[in-house]
Order: structure tokens, then C-alpha cells, then sequence
């Protein structure tokens, strides 16, 4: 008798859990059957009422059927987990997932990783230094004291001015990697070769080949007899790598205090082909570097003796580089935070 009802609240049971369709009704369905009011329970409370054989066998039973319908219940709610949402929204478990947008480099840290891999292959090492930089690195261990006229080629962000105006005591951020030169040279004996890409700072004017806050790389090669002709081919190799095309560069003197003699460095502007654009002030040309053989004063700086190493260094532009390998006729919209422009990269 007892036996027959526990199959048939079974039967019961499980046909009610197969036709439930929601996490709430299937919750009614787990009260109704398993619960602590549940007609089965009642079945299992009345046991006490059996001889002991009886309680053994009927016991048994129930517990078993108890087992397969807690089960089928745990079943029917992990389906439901996975192909409905709990409560009434349904999900159609076939519907393409969300794209999960993927993250990507920055235009200027592919140009810069680009930048660093040629020149590795040519046997430069290379460093970095601090942003926030001592007036002493910026300017004055590179020949630039504080009266130097010099100075005034780069608008400077002062952190902090030293008020007893010793020398090189303030705090500023970097106008040029220049900065890292003697801080490499104090800890480095030539000879070496290495590039130093970084941020740097200016307080000027923007324009569409101005920023306030811009990338360049150092370059700086020192040994016994190191020559300008050294540079010539490093920076040809560096082109032809680069643009992987004819690059007319054209070197006009130029005066940084830091190195002596000095140029300026301009290449055909790719914009135009040389015709003539915003981006090179219609000149056809685009001023990509600052170059020439280091000052000795800067050797003097770094601890070496005067007059017994050569070394060329240069200053590149790496934004403006990186203006010419996309094409891209504004500066300003490197760091302009249009997601529009910089998701095509
Ligand atoms: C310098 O910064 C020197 N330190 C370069 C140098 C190093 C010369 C070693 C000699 C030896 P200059 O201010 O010209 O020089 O800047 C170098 C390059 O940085 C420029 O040719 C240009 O490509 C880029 N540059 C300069 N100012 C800006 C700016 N406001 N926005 C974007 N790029 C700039």
C-alpha cells in the first residue's frame, strides 16, 4: 500500500517537473513534493508506525525515490539556468555571444615598437630615463647652463624652480630625450650604441605639426672614432627600413648646444610627395630630426676625459614619423582622444 504511493507520488512528481517551464514553478514543484509540508514527507514520518522489517524496506524506497526526484529537480533548474534567464526573460542560447572588444597599440607605441626593431637589428641597445626630469639632465649636463641662450629653443613646464638657483636644482618635465644622454653615459663606458624613445614636453602653441606633448627617440653612438659619416649611413639604413621606399633627407646646419657641429635633419614630406601641404608648410620638406657629433662639454658632464671619445647623437621626432607612416595631416589627433580615429589602428 505505502509502497505503491511512494511510486505513484513519484511518477507524479517527475511528470510535473518535466512539463515546468519556469525557475518559479519548478520551486512550487520542489515545495509540493520534497518539502518539509510535502505529502511524501508524511510517507517518510509514518514510517515509525512499521515493523522493523517493513521499516527497512518501504525506508529504503522512499529514500531512494526522495534521491531520484531531488535529481530530476536539480536537472530541470541547470537547463533552465542555461537557456533561461531567471525570472521571465528568455535567452536564445543559439544567438551569436557579444563581441568582446579587443584591446590595441597606440599609432605612436607601433611606430616606437617599429623604431626599436630596427635599430636592434643594427646593434643599438636600448634605454630610457625619468619624464619628470632634474634641470641638471635637461639642460645644464648638456651644455645648456642656466644663461645659456639655448634654452630658450624649448618652452619648458617647470615642476619646480630652484630659488637659490643652483646649478641645475630645479625640477622639470623633459623637453627632449636629450635628458637621458649623461645619465646613460655616467653608468656606461664607450663604446655603445644605443636609441632612447620616450615623452617629452613643451609649453608652446599647438598647430597640425605641434604638440605640447609629443614622442621622440634619442640616438647616441660613442666610441674612439666615431664620425658624422656613421650617422649618414645609420640614418639611411634607418629610412630605407622605415618608409621601405626612396626618402629624398636633406641636412642643413643647425645649432643645438649639446653637439658640434649640428644639423637639422628634414625628409621629403610623404604627405605630398614634396608637392607642397599643411603638414610641410608647403615647403615639401618635414623636419624629423636634430643630429651632429657630441659637444665634449656633455663627455665632461658624464665623467669621461675630455677629448677622447667621438660619438654623433640625434633627436627624432617620433610623432612626426609616425604623421608620415599613416598620413595623418594632424598631430594633435594622436592624443586627441577621438576613439573614432584611434579605433583604426
Ligand atoms: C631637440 O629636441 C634636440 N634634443 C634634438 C637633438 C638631439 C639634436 C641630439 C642634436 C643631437 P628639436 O627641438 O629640434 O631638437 O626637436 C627634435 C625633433 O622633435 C624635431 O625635429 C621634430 O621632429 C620633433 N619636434 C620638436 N618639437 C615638436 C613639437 N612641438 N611637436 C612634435 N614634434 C616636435
Amino acid at each position: 500500500m505505502l509502497e505503491q504511493k511512494i511510486l505513484s507520488t513519484k511518477e507524479e512528481a517527475l511528470g510535473e517537473i518535466r512539463n515546468t517551464r519556469t525557475k518559479d514553478a519548478l520551486f512550487a514543484v520542489r515545495k509540493k513534493y520534497v518539502g518539509r509540508k510535502s505529502p511524501f514527507n508524511q510517507i517518510l514520518k509514518g514510517l515509525r508506525d512499521l515493523s522493523v522489517d517493513e521499516k527497512k524496506k518501504i525506508g529504503a524506497l522512499a529514500n531512494t525515490v526522495k534521491n531520484e526526484i531531488l535529481s530530476a529537480l536539480d536537472d530541470a533548474e541547470n537547463s533552465m539556468t542555461r537557456s533561461f534567464d531567471v525570472g521571465k526573460e528568455k535567452i536564445d542560447i543559439t544567438m551569436p555571444g557579444r563581441k568582446i572588444a579587443r584591446g590595441h597599440l597606440h599609432p605612436i607605441t607601433l611606430v616606437q615598437n617599429e623604431v626599436e626593431d630596427i635599430f636592434t637589428s643594427m646593434g643599438f641597445a636600448i634605454a630610457d630615463g625619468p619624464e619628470v626630469e632634474t634641470e641638471w639632465y635637461n639642460f645644464d649636463a648638456v651644455n645648456m647652463p642656466d644663461d645659456h641662450p639655448g634654452r630658450d629653443m624649448q618652452d619648458t613646464f617647470w615642476i619646480s624652480r630652484d630659488p637659490k638657483r643652483k646649478k641645475g636644482g630645479g625640477i622639470v618635465l623633459r623637453t627632449h630625450t636629450t635628458s637621458v644622454q649623461v645619465r646613460y653615459m655616467e653608468k656606461h663606458a664607450p663604446p655603445f650604441r644605443i636609441i632612447i624613445p620616450g615623452r617629452v614636453f613643451r609649453h608652446e602653441a599647438t598647430d597640425a605639426s605641434h604638440e605640447h606633448t609629443f614622442h621622440q627617440f634619442e640616438g647616441l653612438m660613442v666610441g674612439e672614432n666615431v664620425t658624422m659619416g656613421n650617422f649618414l649611413h645609420v640614418s639611411q639604413q634607418f629610412f630605407s627600413a622605415f618608409f621601405k621606399k626612396k626618402i629624398n633627407v636633406r641636412l642643413r646646419p643647425g645649432y643645438f648646444p649639446f653637439v658640434e657641429p649640428g644639423f637639422e635633419f628634414d625628409i621629403s614630406c610623404v604627405m605630398c610627395d614634396g608637392k607642397g601641404c599643411g603638414v610641410c608648410k608647403h615647403t615639401g620638406w618635414v623636419e624629423i630630426a636634430g643630429a651632429g657629433m657630441v659637444h665634449q662639454n656633455v663627455f665632461v658632464a658624464a665623467g669621461y676625459p675630455r677629448g677622447r671619445y667621438t660619438g654623433f647623437a640625434f633627436g627624432f621626432g617620433l610623432t612626426r614619423l609616425a604623421m608620415m607612416r599613416y598620413k595623418i595631416d594632424d598631430i594633435r589627433l594622436f592624443y586627441g582622444g577621438d576613439l573614432r580615429f584611434i579605433n583604426q589602428f
